[in-house]
């Protein structure tokens, strides 16, 4: 698989664990460190080279979203919108994306995900699977927050979402990268217990096909969308800037 990979980041949902931060905006839209929630993950797209990318949000916030980033181009980046009408979950606003993928891989970025170091190797490697999908995963205290993998051996055998207790010590980070087989994948999903179709019952429908690799992420890592991750996150950001946004934090109007 040695295409470019198109990027997705999803930034739906209605942000419940921060309000009322988010009662007027969009959890995405909040700062982290010194830009909006979503620039990082946009950027850690873009540095990869990584510039077509399709951004997920619902109705209330898009206009928000577009006003921020338009098409894209002050962010070298050519970006798509699709708007999720309900938040049906992950999985859903995936499923959106179709018609975006074109029948190529492509790598999502949960619009909360900060990382601290660049994804460049990690593209590389999915770019030397033939097909499938790759997750990553981080070692993490509080693994009943996340997806969390089961393991048998080094094999992953499930992915369970916010269980109450957790087979591993690993969180599924929210950096996937899928073949176009996802998108029937996806229409095979039924909703969970809270109504949502759930990124880890697509990820284990790869594990049953056995088309799931993972890889372990290096450097920090936070989910920014609960109050702690997102106070953490903020510490860990604030000295965080990438090249292609150079002269565009506090120094500008
Ligand atoms: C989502 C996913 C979860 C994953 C996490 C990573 O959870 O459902 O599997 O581990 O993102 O950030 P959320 O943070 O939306 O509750």
């Amino acid at each position: 698989m040695r295409e470019s990979l198109s990027g997705v980041v999803l930034a739906g949902g209605t942000g419940s664990r921060l309000y009322p931060l988010t009662k007027v905006t969009n959890k995405h839209l909040l700062p982290v460190g010194q830009y909006p929630m979503i620039y990082h993950p946009l950027m850690r797209l873009r540095e990869t080279g990584i510039t077509r990318v399709a951004v997920v949000t619902s109705p209330e916030h898009m206009g928000d979203v577009v006003n921020l980033l338009g098409s894209g181009s002050g962010l070298g980046l050519d970006l798509t919108y699709r708007v999720q009408d309900e938040p049906g979950g992950i999985a859903q606003a995936l499923g959106l994306c179709e018609n975006f993928a074109r029948g190529h891989p492509f790598l999502v970025v949960l619009g909360d995900n900060i990382l601290g170091n660049s994804i460049a190797h990690e593209v590389n490697q999915f770019q030397n699977q033939k097909e499938g999908a790759r997750i990553l995963l981080k070692e993490v205290p509080d693994p009943d927050q996340y997806g969390v993998p089961r393991f048998r051996g080094d094999q992953i055998v499930e992915i369970i979402e916010k269980p109450s207790s957790p087979p591993s010590q690993y969180a599924v980070t929210g950096l996937y990268f899928y073949d176009s087989q996802v998108f029937d994948f996806i229409s095979s999903l039924s909703p969970s217990r809270r109504g949502e179709y759930e990124v880890s019952d697509l990820n284990s429908a790869y594990v049953q096909q056995s088309m799931l690799t993972y890889g372990i992420l290096d450097g920090w890592w936070g989910d920014a969308g609960t109050l702690d991750g997102w106070h953490q996150a903020n510490h860990l950001a604030r000295h965080l800037t990438y090249p292609a946004l150079e002269g565009q934090a506090s120094a500008s109007p």
